[in-house]
């Protein structure tokens, strides 16, 4: 078993640069199914997720050729089947694109779903399923494989999500791009990686509009060709190191990014009494005085979003004064208070709004990461506390950031990874 310890209490100074988009990647590798030649994907974030989906691609018959450590070509010409129900598939959340993608390219699809949830209450899918429904494909979910039938390829419609959903938004476009006619999809997701799928489709030769608002039309072509595509910088990883130098105080350079889609963290922070100065592909943290408290609520893009929320919530933790903090996207994501608790700080949770107290110091303490964004809020708490932290569970952290024990060192972090055998390793399930 892995282990993070970090001896915390120190500011953190100098350059970070971040890694391509997790969420974008994860969509991105299983559109490249739908291709019809060679895709060069660029700027991949070097992620377990990342791997875990290339493998699942391969053992379906891909051909996958690594160009540098963080470009490689994807030629699916030669796949043949429409099942994916790999053990691989119940590892990560965002295997269920492999629905969209096979549908789109051989109208049926059968896959094996993500299992447990890791937030604690439950992770639907009947807006996907809703969406499919009405473009013709019959759907059925037994033992936990998703079986989606139509008669030979996913007719045009138009569909309104209930819920505004990134999953949903993304699965229906994959599928989409190469249906019969046209698809309007109303109430829409608007996350920059949505943008970055329907940027990576058009230069593949699909027919995409209105990406990045609530209304989206895909006007379906009859095939996708190979072409070279570059992942946006990762806006969750940019914002948790955002929150970390908030969280220590200090000044970092965080660089490689788009500033405009940290907009929705960068307004949170400077209430607080962060300094942030945004450059063309660069910002600027900056903490000297005191943390200010202040009141959050997720929401979907281009509201505040609910993957930083454990990392805001532990900062707030430090702040003067009682915070808020409103969770509007996810029933239960407050399950990593309890860690925290062991760290000394004052949390009251009263079903989706944390009531924060703030106090002048955590103290160091051996705790456990339950999920990836759970996972980066006790790194960060750590960072900031007095004494020695055991971090647990970090296989979680490492399905969605790159190289974060040697990014946060270079910032000055006393953090190290400990690798104990003796101990069983947990595969981790779900989630991202
Ligand atoms: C994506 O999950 C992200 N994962 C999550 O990031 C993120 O928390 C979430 O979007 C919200 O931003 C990936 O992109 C791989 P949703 P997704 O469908 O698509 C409800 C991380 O840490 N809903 O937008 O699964 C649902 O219950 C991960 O990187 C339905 O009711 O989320 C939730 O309350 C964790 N029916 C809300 O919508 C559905 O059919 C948003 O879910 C689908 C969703």
């Amino acid at each position: 078993m892995t282990k993070y310890v970090i001896n915390g209490g120190r500011p953190l100074y100098g350059d970070v640069e971040i890694s391509g988009a997790k969420n974008a990647a994860v969509a991105i590798i299983p559109a490249a199914l739908m291709v019809d030649g060679v895709c060069r994907i660029e700027n991949l974030p070097g992620i377990s997720d990342v791997s875990t989906l290339l493998n699942i691609l391969k053992e379906m018959g891909a051909s996958i050729r690594v160009v540098n450590k963080r470009t490689i070509d994807i030629d699916c010409s030669h796949i043949g089947t429409s099942s994916a129900t790999f053990e691989k598939m119940r590892r990560i959340r965002a295997s269920y694109y492999l629905i969209g993608a096979l549908l789109g390219r051989f109208g049926r699809a059968d896959v094996a779903m993500p299992g447990g949830c890791n937030f604690g209450g439950v992770r639907p899918i009947d807006q996907h399923v809703k969406g499919f429904s009405a473009m013709g494909a019959k759907v059925s979910v037994r033992n936990g494989v998703v079986q989606a039938v139509t008669g030979g390829t996913l007719r045009g419609a138009t569909i309104y999500f209930d819920v505004v959903s990134v999953g949903a938004t993304i699965n229906i476009m994959l599928g989409a791009a190469l249906a019969e006619g046209t698809t309007y999809i109303e109430n829409a997701a608007r996350e920059p990686h949505i943008v970055d799928l329907a940027n990576f489709l058009n230069s593949m030769g699909a027919d995409i509009r209105g990406a990045g608002t609530n209304e989206i039309k895909i006007r379906g072509v009859r095939r996708l060709r190979g072409g070279f595509y570059s992942i946006i910088p990762d806006q969750i990883e940019a914002g948790t190191y955002m929150a970390a130098v908030a969280g220590t105080g200090g000044r970092v350079v965080i660089k490689d990014v788009i500033p405009k889609h940290l907009d929705c963290i960068s307004r949170k922070l400077r209430e607080m009494g962060v300094t942030i100065t945004d450059f063309e592909d660069s910002v600027v943290v900056e903490r000297t005085d005191p943390l200010i408290r202040t009141h959050i609520k997720t929401m979907p893009y281009p509201g505040f979003p609910t993957d930083m929320q454990p990392q805001i919530s532990t900062i707030l933790c430090l702040a003067n004064g009682t915070s808020t903090v409103t969770e509007g996207v996810w029933d239960n994501r407050f399950k990593f208070v309890d860690e925290l608790a062991k760290m000394g700080s004052s949390i009251r949770v009263t079903e989706r709004t944390a009531i924060i107290e703030g106090i002048p110091c955590l103290t160091g303490a051996p705790i456990k990461a339950g999920d990836l964004r759970a996972g980066a809020a006790l790194v960060i708490a750590g960072l900031c506390a007095r004494g020695e932290s055991v971090i647990e569970g970090v296989n979680y952290i490492e399905r969605g950031y790159e190289k974060m024990i040697e990014k946060l060192t270079a910032l000055g972090a006393d953090i190290k990874s400990l690798d104990l055998p003796d101990e069983p390793k947990a595969e981790p399930r779900e989630i991202g």
